[in-house]
């Protein structure tokens, strides 16, 4: 069977597989460039990467309207229990693993900051690394680019899928390094586009991979999905 990964705009991916629906960071309502709306979409898993409002977003009214599980650093897994009533939450922390009934997540670092939007300590910004039926897809969420990806590169990543934003988080030459350090079989670009100071060349970004490493570049519209087989 395979898996479905659908970039929803900006930062925010669904990875669908069988009755398995994930959610990362969802912002939706209030992104620019997002094809649907919060109301339009579920998830049994809702993944969150970090405080900031561009991946917390939606999170509290996806979850309590779909009974979903709410996966984050321990501190914003408290805030949405505490602030938002989230029934379902699993609070974690960086280098801890998790099975699920999908397969199975470990949290990873990100070199970025977490604050919440009501300005409550959102511990330390995370990625994921998303293991589903023998694929292994790795998320780096808002980060710079870190030599420590060269552990994650031994993990066998079939997909990673990268900030190019630049600004926030890293730029796409320094996404080519990560691609690089993680020896990701393909890779696809995220958090760029949504508003002017983030703006790149897709097409560009996916000329520097080719040359610059043996990973293919896929790049999506927001609304297209990637099949893993
Ligand atoms: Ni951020
Ligand atoms: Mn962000």
């Amino acid at each position: 069977m395979s898996i479905e990964l659908t970039w929803l705009g900006h930062a925010t991916w669904m990875i669908t597989h069988g009755p398995h629906k994930i959610l990362l960071d969802p912002f939706l309502n209030d992104s620019p460039t997002a094809p649907v709306k919060a109301d339009d979409v579920d998830a049994d898993f809702i993944l969150v990467s970090h405080g900031h409002f561009d991946h917390v977003a939606d999170v509290a009214e996806i979850a309590n309207r779909c009974n979903s599980m709410v996966v984050a650093v321990f501190e914003i897994a408290e805030w949405f229990s505490k602030q938002h009533a989230v029934k379902n939450t699993i609070g974690m922390n960086i280098g801890g693993s998790l099975s699920l009934p999908f397969g199975s997540i470990k949290m990873t670092q990100a070199i970025h900051s977490s604050q919440l939007p009501d300005n409550s300590y959102g511990g330390v910004a995370a990625g994921f690394l998303v293991m589903i039926e023998g694929k292994t897809i790795y998320f780096a969420c808002d980060t710079a680019l870190y030599s420590d990806m060269k552990l994650l590169g031994q993990k066998n990543i079939d997909i990673a899928v990268l900030p190019i934003g630049d600004l926030f988080t890293m730029g796409p030459r320094d996404s080519v390094a990560a691609v690089n350090y993680l020896n990701a079989k393909q890779v696809l670009p995220t958090h760029y586009n949504t508003w002017p100071p983030i703006s790149q060349d897709a097409a560009a970004w996916a000329e520097m991979v080719k040359a610059g490493s043996t990973a293919e570049p896929i790049v999506l519209e927001p609304g297209q999905s990637h099949l893993i087989d």
